[in-house]
């Protein structure tokens, strides 16, 4: 069966009692779905260091459940100490992962909601956070769809898409970002033919974003980074669509390692370049692209884990950035809830989100 329903998945979900929270284990997609219920601060950040919750919007949806769930194990002797283990466990998370804004904000916005409630005491405070947590991921899904219908003004049917990574249902909440208006095209009657980047080293796109696709009955390629150009020679590309982790006030936008390869070629050969971004991932803090912080990541997912026998000859370094930004000046528009942005950034970001 194939069909848009059968990748919607629930790929981070609060558990009835509130005690926990469950997620699919996503570094071992495509061939076992497990889920996984996390409950303590090391479960949880071991899952967004690794990977196992992954994609900017997810990475904050499930750190936002997790300090909610986190704070009710804690030790109620003073409401002062309630915020400072709190402040802890917050710091601890956040350091889980650098580049997506979505994780620290998630936090944030979860801290607030308990400081606002601060005075009227604990199960208050807890319910407090609850609530906060749980409108992170309906506010996520309401962007994702309002970004897909956007997308939906960019295309054509029977268009050849190129993505980079994964951000679809996944890495999301339902349609995704960056994939929704594939989503959401299909179930309009559109037909399009993707060519999915491999993206390595972890490979989210041969992995994620190909298993997304495949189960909706969407056409899907892989094709490995270093393809990208002769399929856009081709004429196989109308336009290409990726996610963001970080979007600084000028439109420079951090996303997965070798989305700003891609971007650079889209220019070569004339293509649209579309950044899919809901506002979670705006930072307005960072003027430019220049004061986004790259994860550095181990040089073994480079040279030896998804192969049998290392590929790397020992003793020789691997150096993996795990991001890159792209410059804004390559970038076509970037597509957000409340509508497209196009050149210059600065104001066109601002005049949607500052007023
Ligand atoms: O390292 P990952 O897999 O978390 O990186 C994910 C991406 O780069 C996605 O494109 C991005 O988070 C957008 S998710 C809608």
């Amino acid at each position: 069966m194939t069909g848009t329903e059968n990748c919607f998945f629930e790929n981070v979900r609060l558990s009835e009692d509130s005690d926990s929270v469950v997620i699919i284990d996503q570094t071992l997609l495509p061939g076992k779905e497990v889920y996984l219920k996390l409950k303590t601060p090391e479960e949880f950040y071991r899952a967004i260091n690794t990977l196992q919750v992954r994609g900017a919007p997810a990475i904050g949806i499930c750190a936002g459940f997790a300090l909610a769930v986190i704070a009710r194990g804690f030790s109620l002797s003073s409401e002062e100490e309630f915020f400072s283990q709190l402040r802890g466990v917050k710091e601890y998370l956040n350091s889980a992962r650098p580049t997506a804004v979505n994780l620290s904000r998630a936090l944030d916005l979860v801290e607030k909601a308990a400081l606002s409630a601060a005075g009227s005491g604990v199960s208050e405070i807890l319910e407090a956070m609850l609530k906060e947590s749980r409108l992170i991921q309906l506010e996520d899904a309401e962007m994702c769809r309002k970004i897909s219908e956007y997308g939906l003004s960019l295309v054509k049917n029977g268009y050849g898409i190129l993505t980079h990574c994964n951000a679809g249902p996944l890495a999301t909440s339902r349609y995704g970002t960056g994939l929704g208006t594939l989503f959401l095209g299909k179930e309009r009657g559109y037909e399009f033919h993707v060519y999915s980047d491999e993206t390595r080293p972890l490979l989210q796109g041969a992995r994620i974003t190909a298993y997304e696709l495949n189960r909706a009955g969407i056409d899907v390629t892989v094709i490995c980074d270093n393809m990208a150009s002769i399929v856009m020679k081709q004429g196989k590309i109308n336009a290409c669509f990726v996610g963001c982790d970080r979007v600084a006030a000028n439109g420079d936008t951090a996303n997965k390692i070798g989305t700003s390869g891609a971007a650079v070629l889209a220019k070569h050969y004339n293509i649209p370049f579309y950044v899919f971004c809901p506002s979670s991932t705006i930072d307005f803090n960072c003027a430019t692209g220049n004061e986004i912080v790259i994860e550095e990541r181990s040089g073994e997912e480079i040279g030896s884990l998804y192969f049998e026998e290392p590929v790397v000859p020992k003793g020789v370094k691997c150096y993996n950035p795990s991001f890159d930004v792209t410059d804004n000046e390559l970038i076509t528009a970037i597509v957000t809830e409340r509508g497209i942005c196009k050149a210059p950034y600065s104001e066109s970001l601002a005049a949607l989100f500052c007023k």
